[in-house]
């Protein structure tokens, strides 16, 4: 069986926790297709472009690196997150869990999403140790308190958001 998994979030920026499920949930698929949600976020910080560009530069310098192996592709979608992944053929969603307080709300989505369809099995990555507090919305709120967010994101991130100015 060929094992694809979507991998849905904001990704508003992509975070160096990101990049370490990616990393991971490269090693345990055939096809992990990271998928940017539209309807996500009211008042997002990059455009879905912008976050496209920012996940495939990352995914290619990981794939350079030889830290990814499968295919891995970046898309986008609107509406619900399990009609995207039946249409992509996925038999997987991955969702990477932090602190206990992701629990609940993964919990229901993951109850939802399953009673949508229970073909689709989601399947959760714990964050790294050194991964597990970082979140896109507090990286947005340090980054507009001109704060240093070098050690949460790649520095392509720093250096888009750094050149957006104020
Ligand atoms: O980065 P996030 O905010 O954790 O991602 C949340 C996301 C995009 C995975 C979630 O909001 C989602 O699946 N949105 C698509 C709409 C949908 O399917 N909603 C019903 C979920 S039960």
């Amino acid at each position: 069986m060929t094992r694809i998994a979507i991998y849905p979030g904001s990704f508003d920026p992509v975070t160096n926790g990101h990049l370490d499920i990616i990393q991971r949930g490269s090693s345990l698929t055939d096809h992990l297709i990271v998928a940017v949600a539209r309807n996500a976020g009211k008042s997002p910080m990059f455009s879905i472009d912008e976050r496209i560009a920012l996940l495939e530069n990352e995914i290619k310098s990981m794939e350079k690196d030889g830290l990814i192996s499968g295919k891995v592709t970046v898309n986008t979608f609107t509406g619900l997150l399990i009609d995207y992944a039946e249409k992509s053929n996925a038999n997987m969603i991955l969702r990477g869990l932090r602190a206990v307080t992701d629990f609940e709300y993964e919990f229901q989505m993951t109850g939802m999403n399953r009673r949508m369809n229970r073909d689709i099995e989601t399947v959760f990555l714990m964050a790294s140790e050194r991964n597990q507090f970082i979140a896109s919305s507090m990286v947005k709120e340090i980054a507009d308190l001109d704060g240093d967010i070098s050690s949460f994101v790649p520095n392509s991130v720093v250096e888009a958001i750094r050149s957006r100015g104020k």
